[in-house]
């Protein structure tokens, strides 16, 4: 039925009504689709930051001059290395530590082992693993650049590095280690000292290198 000028009941309901109350409901409906919109954001660019934070360290030593990625050693390579410190004892130093493997080896030998490692991602996490392996007491890690890290103090060094480091680290390993100091080089040897002692094959060989050999009986500048 029609109303008043050809309007009917149902419209003049609706333009009855408030006109406060379509624009409302409207405004609600924005603020929940609002809410989400900054829900999903904060999400979004939250994960994003994370993955940045926990993704830099491991990315940032590929592009520093002498490019060191974190390579873990081998089970093999470990069982090398602890093969070359039979017989050794005292301070142990990993240069370059990763997530602490070997210095928790060498800890569990007895050694009181210590390592350097640039990420702290990884510093943390050998910190966790010394703690949960029962060797926090004689395994320390630090947050270190290795080049500024002077090795005077340790009796045995261990590096898994890369071969466009070890004429470098040979040079400053030389000037700064005591006589009766010995020196492991994992996969890759330095280029130019004679190793003592050769163990394993392929990526898992190790070499020795004691200082009073690779001074050739020259005292310690
Ligand atoms: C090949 S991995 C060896 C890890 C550990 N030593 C092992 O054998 O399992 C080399 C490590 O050196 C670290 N590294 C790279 N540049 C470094 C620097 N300038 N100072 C200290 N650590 C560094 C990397 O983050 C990486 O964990």
């Amino acid at each position: 039925m029609e109303g008043v000028g050809g309007t009917s009941p149902e419209m003049l309901k609706e333009e009855s009504q408030p006109s406060h109350v379509l624009p409302t409901s409207f405004e609600a409906n924005s603020l929940k689709k609002s809410n989400w919109g900054f829900l999903i954001t904060g999400i979004v660019g939250g994960t994003l930051v994370a993955v940045y934070a926990v993704a830099t360290p491991f990315v940032t030593p590929a592009l520093r001059k002498v490019c060191l990625p974190f390579v873990p050693a081998t089970t093999k390579q470990i069982e090398n290395v602890v093969k070359m410190l039979r017989c050794r004892r005292g301070s142990l130093v990993d240069i370059g530590s990763g997530d602490g493997r070997i210095v928790i080896a060498a800890a569990k030998e007895g050694f009181t082992a210590v390592g350097y490692e640039l990420n702290p991602w990884l510093v943390w996490y050998s910190r966790y693993r010394a703690w949960r392996e029962g060797v926090h007491g004689s395994a320390k890690f630090y947050i270190s650049d290795l080049w500024k890290v002077t090795f005077s103090q340790y009796s045995n060094v261990v590096i898994f590095g890369v071969p466009q480091m070890m004429l470098q680290l040979e040079k400053k390993l030389e000037l700064e280690l005591e006589d009766d100091a010995r020196v492991i080089a994992c996969r890759f040897p330095f280029p130019h000292w004679t190793p003592d002692h050769v163990t394993g094959e392929g990526i898992d060989t190790v070499w020795a290198y004691d200082a009073r050999t690779f001074r050739g009986g020259a005292k310690r500048p």
